[in-house]
């Protein structure tokens, strides 16, 4: 049994140590949000947040994060349901074609911005390495600077 904080709220898996967090999350825990997309850390459609860090739930093992508290992108608005700045900036811009990328897009984007309250464009290009199918890199760089400006306007 794993036992960690998700979406502020303590769970406990039954499931093999090392099943990719991942399938966890989409497959016990019924938050499908996250998405599957190469399995093998490339895409970045599985990104979620372990302790405020962006990272890859499709090969991070299940029992990395006993005791850690997990965010999804379920998890991702505030307590009372207000949109997390990124969010809001998302639906501004229009961002998602399919959308299948997006939680995953949104999860580092949010990350980004704990780490660099304003990035420029090289800092989006290289903090964003997530792929895109539809191509929708130049709305989500648009939507970070946008992300960016709200949430030094609430801070
Ligand atoms: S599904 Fe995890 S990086 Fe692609
Ligand atoms: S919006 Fe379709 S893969 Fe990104």
């Amino acid at each position: 049994m794993i036992r960690f904080t998700l979406n502020r709220s303590e769970v406990s898996v039954d499931a093999p140590e090392d099943m990719p967090l991942l399938w966890a999350l989409r497959d016990r825990l019924n938050l499908t949000g996250t998405k599957f997309g190469c399995g093998v850390s490339q895409c970045g459609a599985c990104t979620v947040h372990v302790d405020g860090k962006a990272i890859r739930s499709c090969v991070l093992p299940l029992s990395a994060v006993a005791g850690k508290n997990v965010t999804t992108i379920e998890g991702l608005a505030g307590e009372d349901n207000s949109l997390h700045p990124v969010q809001a900036a998302w639906l501004e811009v229009q961002v998602p074609q399919c959308g299948y990328c997006q939680s995953g897009m949104i999860m580092a984007a949010a990350e980004l911005l704990e780490r660099n309250p304003d990035p420029d464009d090289a800092d989006i290009a290289e903090a964003m390495t997530n792929i895109c199918r539809c191509g929708t890199y130049t709305r989500i760089r648009k939507a970070i600077t946008r992300a960016a400006e709200l949430k030094r306007r609430s801070a």
